[in-house]
């Protein structure tokens, strides 16, 4: 063959192989596609069967004005009783995996090892068991947010005993309940639980000078890493799961040209303070994020850091405490840096002012900006910043006001996987496994019962709680039979009768 026709073939091939790659809609062999749930979100029964109380039954109940809407989780979408209907609902749309948490609470009503309570460890078996009946991998998170109230009344996670007082807990769970999981989330979102410890949003509901979230979130990396130990040492030969840690994510894009070093340092205040630790070659917190509110400490007087200093040891062992990177995404800023002026605070405690593109549109909830690439953007830094770790999305939605014709979370869906496919086939981010949240509508913390995020409708005024298919679940269904995005469906919700 003439040499010209050869490099001719060479390129030919090469241009139909971008291409393909380019508009790869298909997920590849092994890829987990399901949805979520955590247990005060859905579960209800809050003082059934002997389940303790928890921060979040505390604060509902102590101060029932910091909800919007003045609700609670004591129903919810009442699943503690409608369990295998959920399970049934799962498999009606074939999901792979089901991510649900677990009430720290209904296992040890007073927190500690001391008293377990059976009915607790019973339900999640059953719940563990019918999902597998139906060949559905249980994703199970040790803690959502809902720790007893009791160790509360201790300090809750400013409090260092945390640390063993959570480690005894996830023991108990993988002695009693790891031989039916494979996929553990250690805690959801570190960042967001230590906002409990800065204002009144959530629970807690404490605020703690500008110190409390920080020793928070030391004692949360503790008590992560603590467990990860735990099952690496005791448990995973005989179990083999994997196990990981859910940090929220968000996406960061310049507000200027200048702004373009700034989302480095939005990066690593938000997603970075927990990342960095677990998941980067050096581990501790980010050096930018280290020297900022380091300053900032200084110029209040105070004569340490408020971001404590982790020792070596900790360092070491917090250090690559992962088997895989649990993401939360759902949205994305604009950063602008605020240059500190000598002698005055850095902004914020970390230089950089967040905002939003008023393009963006919104859903529901106004913090929930619809910004598809910034899904892919976060993914590429996650890839760069700590080498390729496998990533499972364990959070990914759209808030409504529940309608049963939710074309806008069937598109934000559908434009944020196509992101993520992109992420995957043109950069070669590791991505392994995508979750929907949520399954049901149900208790949306602050903000009650007033946006919903369910791909399947919850009647919260009726006693039954009944559920109905919403049409983005009859798509999520297509999409996994396909297992390829699928060009969007217009068709009625069609409500199941089990
Ligand atoms: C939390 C969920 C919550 C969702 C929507 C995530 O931060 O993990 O519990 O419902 O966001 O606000």
């Amino acid at each position: 063959m003439e040499l010209r026709y050869f490099f001719a073939l060479i390129i030919l091939n090469l241009s139909i192989e971008w291409v393909i790659a380019r508009n790869n809609h298909t997920f590849p062999d092994g890829f987990l596609i399901g949805t979520a749930s955590s247990a005060y979100q859905v579960e209800g029964a809050w003082n059934t069967n002997g389940k303790g109380p928890s921060i979040w039954d505390n604060f509902t109940h102590e101060h029932p004005y910091f909800v919007v809407d003045r609700s609670n989780g004591d129903v919810a979408a009442d699943s503690y009783h409608k369990y295998n209907e959920d399970i049934d609902l799962l498999n009606e749309i074939g999901v792979d995996h089901y991510r649900l948490s677990l009430s720290w609470p209904r296992i040890l009503p007073n927190g500690f090892s001391n008293r377990i309570n059976r009915d607790g460890i019973d339900y999640y078996k059953r719940i563990l068991n019918g999902l597998r009946e139906k060949n559905i991998e249980p994703v199970v998170t040790l803690y959502h947010w809902d720790h007893p109230q009791i160790l509360e009344e201790m300090g809750g996670w400013t409090n260092e005993l945390i640390v063993e007082w959570f480690a005894d807990y996830s023991r108990i769970v993988f002695r009693e309940l790891g031989d039916k999981i494979k996929y553990i989330a250690t805690i959801n979102e570190p960042i967001m639980i230590c906002e409990g410890y800065a204002g009144t949003e959530k629970a807690p509901g404490k605020k703690i000078l500008d110190i409390g979230k920080y020793i928070c979130l030391q004692n949360i990396l503790k008590a992560h890493a603590t467990a990860y130990h735990i099952y690496d040492e005791e448990f995973r030969a005989k179990q083999g799961g994997k196990v990981g840690i859910v940090i929220p994510c968000p996406g960061m894009f310049p507000k200027t040209e200048q702004d373009t070093e700034a989302t480095d340092t939005g990066y690593q205040y938000i997603c970075g303070l927990v990342a960095h630790p677990i998941y980067s070659k050096n581990g501790d917190y980010p050096e930018v994020i280290k020297t900022r509110i380091g300053e900032n400490s200084k110029l209040q007087g105070y004569a340490a850091s408020r971001l404590p200093e982790l020792s070596q040891r900790w360092i070491q062992y917090i250090k690559g405490s992962y088997d895989y990177f649990g993401l939360n995404h759902y949205s994305s800023f604009l950063v602008e840096a605020v240059p500190k002026k000598n002698g005055s605070l850095w902004y914020n405690d970390c230089g950089v002012k967040l905002s939003f593109d008023p393009k963006w549109p919104t859903a529901a909830s106004s913090w929930l900006k619809v910004v598809p690439e910034g899904f892919a953007w976060t993914l590429n830094k996650i890839r760069t910043e700590y080498e390729n770790p496998p990533v499972y999305v364990m959070e990914n939605g759209y808030s409504d006001t529940g309608e049963l014709q939710d074309h806008k979370r069937i598109d934000y869906l559908q434009s944020y996987m196509k992101s993520m496919l992109k992420a995957m086939y043109q950069d070669g981010c590791d991505v392994r496994g995508y979750t929907v949240w949520s399954i049901l509508d149900n208790f949306e913390w602050e903000r009650g019962y007033t946006e919903k995020f369910g791909i399947v409708n919850v009647d919260f005024n009726d006693t039954n709680r009944p559920r109905k298919l919403k049409l983005s679940a009859l798509w999520l269904k297509n999409v996994i039979r396909a297992r390829r995005l699928e060009p969007i469906i217009d068709a009625a919700p069609i409500v199941l009768s089990l």
